[in-house]
């Protein structure tokens, strides 16, 4: 990978409820007219912070149950349009997840991807196991990390909100610290085009602990989402013009 200045960067959201607070905090604009054209149901916001062009899309609404894109395959298709548009030096896959305590997550933190994996794409045929399980490395940004004191782990992407007992010895056996549903098909876009990506993961309910995971993430969406707020400025002070090995 080049070692280029970080001029331009892609956040790609999953839920407008996790996206608008940020939108809002940056002072981004829709784009008009659209960067993306339809029918593909992604929406994107530009706008300039710290000689940053930032972009971010946003997975959109199902048009059947007017529910937000969440999971793999709108993520996968707005990653790969949001970059064939804007061409950014590296993509942020932001938004919530759910945190293991067993890797130190509590919630409201504020998580570094190292790497991400698959934890629903169970293919037990030579080659295919490890297709499936898709692990792909993050940017490192040892010196980001540091300087806003996030803490970091292996992110692991589904389809589902909870896990089946297979899903959980996969995220045991790559040590997940966050369960979410996106950044895996992410990096797999991201790939395609060798543009770096990044994931930044607020924690919205404990994957091990003993509340229901719905009733948790409902009752944390927004304080996660504010956590966001106040991180994603910072990380994006720290990624403007400097160069990716200095991250
Ligand atoms: N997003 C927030 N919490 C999550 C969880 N536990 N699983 C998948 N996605 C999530």
């Amino acid at each position: 990978m080049d070692d280029k200045t970080v001029q331009s960067i892609l956040m790609v959201f999953a839920m407008q409820a996790e996206a608008q607070p940020l939108i809002e905090a940056l002072s981004l604009k829709k784009d008009e007219p659209p960067k993306i054209v339809g029918p593909a149901p992604c929406v994107t916001f530009s706008g300039q912070r710290e000689g940053l062009h930032v972009h971010v899309v946003w997975n959109g609404k199902d048009e059947d149950t007017g529910v937000d894109n969440v999971g793999t395959v709108p993520a996968s298709l707005s990653t790969y349009l949001a970059v064939l548009a804007f061409k950014p030096d590296v993509v942020i896959s932001a938004g919530t997840a759910g945190g293991f305590k067993a890797q130190g997550a509590a919630i409201g933190d504020v998580f570094l991807g190292t790497a991400v994996i698959n934890h629903d794409r169970r293919i037990p045929l030579p080659s295919f196991d490890k297709y499936g399980i898709g692990y792909s490395l993050c940017l490192a940004t040892p010196r980001l990390q540091a300087e806003l004191g996030l803490k970091q782990g292996v992110v692991s992407s589904g389809n589902s909100l909870d896990y089946t007992d297979k899903c959980l010895e996969i995220m045991g056996q790559h040590q997940v610290a966050v369960k979410e549903m996106e950044a895996a098909a992410i990096a797999w876009a991201c790939n395609l085009y060798r543009v770096p990506l990044m994931c930044v993961k607020a924690v919205t309910d404990i994957v091990d602990g003993d509340r229901p995971t719905s009733e948790e993430f409902l009752e944390n969406l927004h304080a996660a989402a504010a956590a966001l707020q106040t991180t994603m400025p910072q990380v994006l002070a720290q990624l403007a013009g400097r160069k990716l090995s200095e991250l």
